[in-house]
């Protein structure tokens, strides 16, 4: 019977000029914060890596509930909230609460859509005064972000570190995105629509530094300075699609069709991502103090460090810290 209808959607999305889902980062499957809490580097299970996060424990960075999701997405039950507060700093002072696909399928290569929506509500809203970069790869080479530009109340969609598009973010409006990147020509292009509205291309694909290992997209947000207030962030209909693009939301995140069954078990990784790479400056002029912002795009102030201290690569190339 589930099978059956399952066929029928498919059917019905590949009718409408649909790509293959090659990736589905729906919330379908975590009915509770707990449900992320099972993956591990050593139990690397479920469609997301946990581990970019604050000390707390998981309920007070990531929520899931019917509530919390576009209501035009009718093939998803659930939505995430994304919490950020001054407790979720991750290798850095930099508040952080991303997932990371677990995946081993090759999500860096063809012409691939990365779709997602995005909300924010008058309660715990983001911060316009600080910057926040969110729904990123960790090369920066697209991103969307709050907090900086000429119209920091705007969310923006950024290319090769410069704003291409922004919005207004308004509270209660579900905008919806699919990043268009295509890998071999290194190119990336932007489609939105707000609530149930189709997808419509934005901005026509640009040049880019394209770049993904399949655990490079970050589903979440970073938030560059440590302050107090929390914010709630609500994200729903992530996933990854081949071309031709579904325009549809509602109608993309059909269920993909059930991995292969893997012949042999791929060695358990627990390597971290590199460390970014420090700063080779010779000392001269004004020291900066230990987490002071020390380069990064449109930054002026000094750049070198107190002794003892490196400016670090924290968010390159916009944001270079003293650590
Ligand atoms: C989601 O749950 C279903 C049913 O338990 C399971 O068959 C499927 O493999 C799960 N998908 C992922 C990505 O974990
Ligand atoms: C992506 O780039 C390749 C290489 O330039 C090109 O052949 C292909 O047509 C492009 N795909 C799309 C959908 O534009």
């Amino acid at each position: 019977m589930l099978g059956f209808s399952w066929v029928l959607l498919a059917f019905a999305a590949t009718s409408v000029n649909a790509g293959r889902i090659v990736w589905d980062g729906s919330f379908n499957n975590y009915t509770t914060p707990a449900d992320f809490d099972r993956w591990s580097w050593a139990n690397q299970v479920g469609s997301y890596q946990w581990y970019i996060k604050g000390s707390g424990p998981t309920s007070r960075y990531l929520n899931v509930d019917a509530a919390y999701k576009n209501p035009a997405i009718t093939s998803e039950q659930r939505g995430l909230k994304v919490t950020i507060d001054s407790t979720a700093t991750w290798n850095s002072q930099m508040m952080r609460t991303e997932l990371i696909p677990q995946t081993t399928a090759n999500l860096g290569q063809g012409n691939l859509f990365y779709h997602f929506s995005v909300k924010r509500t008058n309660t715990n809203p983001p911060d316009p005064t600080l910057e926040h970069q969110v729904m990123f790869f960790e090369s920066h080479f697209t991103e969307l972000k709050y907090g900086v530009g000429s119209n920091p109340s705007n969310l923006g969609w950024y290319a090769g570190g410069q704003q291409r598009w922004s919005t207004p973010f308004s509270p209660d409006v579900w905008f919806n995105f699919a990043y268009d990147i295509n890998f071999s020509s290194r190119t990336v292009g932007l489609w939105a629509s707000t609530g149930g509205n189709p997808l419509t291309k934005v901005v026509e694909n640009v040049a880019a530094t394209t770049f993904t290992d399949s655990r490079d997209f970050h589903v979440g947000v970073l938030r560059i300075v440590n302050r107090n207030p929390p914010e709630d962030w609500y994200v729903s209909g992530v996933y990854v699609e081949e071309g031709p693009i579904t325009t549809a939301i509602g109608s993309g995140a059909v269920p993909p069709p059930p991995p292969p069954v893997p012949t042999t078990v791929p060695p358990s990784s627990t390597v971290a991502p590199p460390p970014p790479p420090v700063s080779t400056s010779t000392p001269s002029g004004p020291l900066q103090t230990k987490f002071g912002q020390c380069g990064g795009t449109g930054y002026s102030g000094p750049t070198n460090c107190e002794t003892g201290l490196s400016c670090v690569a924290v968010a390159p190339p916009f944001y270079y810290q003293c650590q």
